[in-house]
C-alpha cells in the first residue's frame, strides 16, 4: 500500500485498550509508518491529573460535583501543546501552559491520578475538541487511548482493541522497571494494575471498552512485532477498502 493512497480524508486508526496493553508501541510504529500524525490520549488525562495533583485539589475533601467542576475549569484553563523533541527523535514533549512537564507524566503515580480525573465527564468533554482538532489537517491519524473508537472517532475505518491479562501486563512493566535500575514490586505493579482497569472500565461515562465494530487482539502471548503484523495487514484491507482502492 502506498501512502499516497491514503491522503484524500484524514484515515483514522484508533488504538484502544487497557493500560501495558502495547498500545503506545503500536501506535507510534504506525503513525512512523504511515507518515501519520499521533494522538496519545493518555497524555492529556495524566496532565490534568497531574496539573490537578499540584494544586491540591486530589487531596479536596469537596464532594464530587463541586471537584468535577474545579477539574473541568482547570482543564479548560491549560495550553496544552506536543512537540517533537528533536527531528527525528520518537520522544514527544508535553508543553503545558509553555513548561515542559513531560518527565513528570509518565509515573505510575500519574497514571492513577489521571485514572481519578478521568472519571468526570465535564474533564472529558473540555478534552474532546483538543483530541478530535487532531485529525484536521492531517492526512491520517492513529489514536491511543480508551475511548477512540467509541467516543472521540466512532466512524474510524479502523478500530483496533488490544487487550492482555493483568499478569502479562504487571510482568513487562515489571521488567521496563527493572531494566531502567527502579526498585519495584511485582505484587505492587500487578494490584496497580488491576486497580486501575477496574475504575477504567467501570465508570459511568466513556468506559474502556471495544467498539462493536473494533477488532480485539489479545497481546498477552505476542510480542510488538507480531501485533504490529496484525495490524498491518487490517490496515491493508480496511484503509483501501473504504476508500474503494481494492
Ligand atoms: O494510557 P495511559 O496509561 O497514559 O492513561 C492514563 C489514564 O488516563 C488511564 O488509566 C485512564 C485515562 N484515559 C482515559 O480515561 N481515556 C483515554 N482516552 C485515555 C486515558
Amino acid at each position: 500500500m502506498s501512502n499516497s493512497t491514503l491522503t484524500s480524508n484524514p484515515a483514522i486508526i484508533t488504538i484502544d485498550g487497557a493500560s501495558g496493553a502495547g498500545k503506545g508501541t503500536l501506535t507510534t510504529r504506525l503513525a512512523d509508518t504511515l507518515g501519520y500524525a499521533m494522538l496519545d490520549s493518555g497524555a492529556l488525562y495524566r496532565i490534568v491529573g497531574f496539573m490537578a495533583n499540584e494544586q491540591g485539589l486530589l487531596d479536596d475533601n469537596s464532594d464530587d460535583t463541586l471537584l468535577e467542576e474545579k477539574l473541568a475549569n482547570l482543564t479548560q484553563s491549560l495550553t496544552i501543546h506536543f512537540q517533537k523533541a528533536k527531528q527525528n527523535s520518537e520522544h514527544i514533549s508535553v508543553i503545558v501552559n509553555e513548561q515542559d512537564i513531560s518527565d513528570f507524566i509518565r509515573t505510575e503515580k500519574v497514571g492513577e491520578y489521571a485514572s481519578k480525573v478521568a472519571v468526570f465527564p465535564k474533564v472529558r468533554t473540555a478534552l474532546l475538541d483538543l483530541q478530535k482538532n487532531m485529525a484536521v489537517g492531517v492526512k491520517g491519524l492513529v489514536a491511543d487511548g480508551r475511548d477512540m473508537g467509541t467516543v472521540v472517532f466512532p466512524n474510524a475505518p479502523l478500530k483496533i482493541y488490544l487487550v492482555a491479562s493483568a499478569q502479562a501486563r504487571a510482568e513487562r512493566r515489571f521488567n521496563q522497571l527493572k531494566n531502567a535500575g527502579k526498585t519495584a514490586d511485582y505484587n505492587e505493579v500487578l494490584a496497580q494494575i488491576i486497580a486501575r482497569d477496574e475504575r477504567d472500565s467501570s465508570r459511568a461515562v466513556a468506559p474502556a471498552k471495544p467498539a462493536d465494530d473494533a477488532i480485539v487482539i489479545d497481546s498477552s502471548v505476542l510480542n510488538a512485532e507480531q501485533v504490529f503484523a496484525q495490524v498491518w495487514q487490517l490496515c491493508q484491507e480496511r484503509l483501501c477498502q473504504e476508500r474503494n482502492l481494492v
